[in-house]
């Protein structure tokens, strides 16, 4: 199937017996697969008689050399898919198995696309970007520490980097415009800690999807402001040395040093929020964070701090 997406991809007509040629079987079976294309991959193809098939708009599709060929450094090694049930799980599986990290796994499109506390992450094909990247890390839960909080950081200068204004951090890692959110982070661990263990850091980030009424919540994406299409490659290999730069000075000096740059980027300093844990609700008013990259929050006038993937924020309607 991707063989007849690369071969339609230019957005040009293409005729029956052409495409059948160039992948070795019939003109029906040329008439299967594109059913199939619009059917799976929700794509819209034009069959106009005596000109042949054509995509509604062409499409660029994820490809390492194209990253390569944007990225300015060394990439890291890549392993992309058309489709994959999620690419963090198929990290901490490629991990399971001895492939030798830091990794990262790309795919067009995600059937079971995981979201924190257990949700869903919409993951229509070829239209966003979900990237994991797989690190290891040997014997330091000071190397975890804010981690997730830096990804954010580096989500946010590579979108700045694309031009988007108005980008913000949201504790602890959703990135927003204009209150909408634009790119989720989720990071899982596998193995000890306190020892050896991969961490995969997966990130969603809305690229050119213009319409979706799955998503539960509010969204936007870098096409919707930028009002142009975005090169998903470019994407790759611009967030990818942004991981770096910003990894590195995690490694030596710790989430100290990005607490103030961080704070400077989050949008609910000094609100009233609400931090939600599980069934428990805990008002305050929000500080910032501390150097271990937990949320400081005022509560009733005592400065607490708290941590923890399942954690959530919302802002308070009186705010
Ligand atoms: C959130 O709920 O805000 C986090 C969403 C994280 C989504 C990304 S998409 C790439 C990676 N693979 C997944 O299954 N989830 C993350």
């Amino acid at each position: 199937m991707l063989k007849l997406l690369n071969l339609l991809k230019d957005g040009r007509f293409h005729s029956g017996e052409a495409l059948g040629a160039a992948l070795g079987v019939s003109r029906s079976a040329v008439w299967k697969q594109l059913q199939h294309l619009e059917s799976e991959l929700n794509l819209t193809i034009h069959k106009v008689r005596g000109r042949g098939y054509q995509l509604a708009a062409p499409l660029v599709l994820l490809d390492e050399q194209a990253i390569a060929g944007f990225a300015e450094g060394e990439c890291w090694p890549v392993f992309i898919h058309e489709t994959i049930d999620s690419t963090n799980a198929e990290g901490l599986r490629l991990a399971a198995v001895g492939q030798s990290a830091p990794f990262v796994v790309l795919a067009e499109r995600q059937s079971a696309g995981r979201g924190r506390r257990g949700r869903h992450w919409v993951s229509p094909f070829a239209e966003n970007l979900y990237y994991s990247l797989v690190l290891r890390i040997d014997g330091g839960m000071r190397q975890l520490e804010g981690l997730s909080l830096v990804v954010g950081l580096a989500v946010m200068r590579t979108l700045q980097a694309f031009g988007l204004e108005k980008v913000g951090l949201k504790w602890p890692n959703d990135v927003l415009v204009d209150g909408k959110k634009i790119t989720g982070i989720l990071l899982e661990l596998v193995g000890d800690p306190a020892d050896v263990c991969h961490v995969v850091l997966g990130i969603g980030i809305n690229v050119n999807m213009q319409v979706n009424d799955l998503v539960d919540q509010q969204w936007t994406s870098m096409r919707r402001e930028l009002g142009q299409l975005v090169d998903r490659n470019r994407l790759v290999a611009v967030l990818g040395e942004q991981l770096q730069r910003e990894m590195a000075r995690h490694r030596r000096y710790g989430f100290a040093a990005f607490q103030e740059e961080w704070e400077a980027s989050h949008l609910w300093q000094g609100r009233k929020v609400s931090l939600i844990a599980g069934t428990t609700t805990i008002d305050g008013i929000a500080l910032g964070v501390d150097g271990q990259g937990a949320i400081r929050l005022d509560v009733d006038g005592v400065e607490k701090s708290f941590s923890g993937g399942e954690l959530s924020l919302r802002l308070r309607d009186d705010s």
